[in-house]
C-alpha cells in the first residue's frame, strides 16, 4: 500500500470484477451505435477498463471538463475545456467519470450532450458518494457507492497524483 494511503476502500480484484459487470449490463440495453465519452482525467483508467470490456464496434471520444482544479472541494463550476466538441448525432453515448460527488460535473455534461444531437445519453460512474446532493440527476450504472470520504487512485487524483495506484484508497491526513 502506498505510503500516502490511509486505507484501502476498494481492492484492485473487486473493481475489476465489477467493471466487468458494468460493461454487461451497459451492453444488455443494446450494441448498437455506442459511443463511449470519457471525462477527462479522471474518469481515463476506469473508462479503458470498462470499454475493452464491451466487445462490439463503438467509438471513444475523451471530454476535458473540470470542476475540482486541482483542489479537495468542487468549485460548483464545471468549464468545458476543449475547443470543440465531437458529432454525437445519432449515438447512444455513454458518458463516464470517475466519481459522482455533488453530480454538477455529469448534469452538466449529459445535459450538453443532449442539447448537442445524441440519440440518447446514459452515465456511468465508478463511485457515487452517499450524500444529499442538489441536483436532479442519477447516474444509471454505479460502481461503487461510498461515504463521503476523499478518495484516491484507479484515475482519482489529489493535487494530480495518485492517479496510477490500481485500487481506491483513503488519502492520509498526513499528505494533505
Ligand atoms: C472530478 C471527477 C469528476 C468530478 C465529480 O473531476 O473526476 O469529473 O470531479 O465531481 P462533481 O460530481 O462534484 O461534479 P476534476 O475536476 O477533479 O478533474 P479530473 O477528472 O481531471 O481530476
Amino acid at each position: 500500500m502506498h505510503k500516502d494511503v490511509e486505507k484501502i476502500l476498494v481492492s484492485e480484484e473487486v473493481i475489476q470484477h465489477r467493471v466487468g459487470v458494468l460493461a454487461k449490463k451497459v451492453l444488455e440495453k443494446g450494441e448498437g451505435n455506442i459511443m463511449v465519452v470519457v471525462l477527462l482525467k479522471g474518469a481515463l483508467v476506469f473508462a479503458a477498463d470498462l470499454f475493452r470490456r464491451m466487445p462490439v464496434m463503438l467509438d471513444v471520444e475523451c471530454l476535458n471538463v473540470s470542476s475540482y482544479h486541482g483542489g479537495l472541494e468542487s468549485s460548483g463550476e464545471v468549464k468545458f475545456l476543449d475547443a470543440c466538441l465531437p458529432d454525437f448525432t445519432g449515438k447512444r453515448v455513454i458518458v463516464v467519470d470517475d466519481i459522482y460527488d455533488t453530480g454538477l460535473t455529469m448534469q452538466s455534461v449529459c445535459t450538453k450532450i443532449a442539447a448537442e444531437g445524441a440519440e440518447s445519453v446514459e452515465s456511468c460512474v465508478l463511485l457515487a458518494k452517499d450524500k444529499k446532493r442538489d441536483v436532479d440527476f442519477e447516474p444509471d450504472y454505479i460502481g461503487f457507492t461510498i461515504g463521503d470520504e476523499f478518495v484516491i487512485g484507479y484515475g482519482l487524483d489529489y493535487r494530480g497524483k495518485y492517479r496510477n495506484l490500481p485500487y481506491i484508497g483513503v488519502i492520509s491526513q498526513d499528505a494533505i
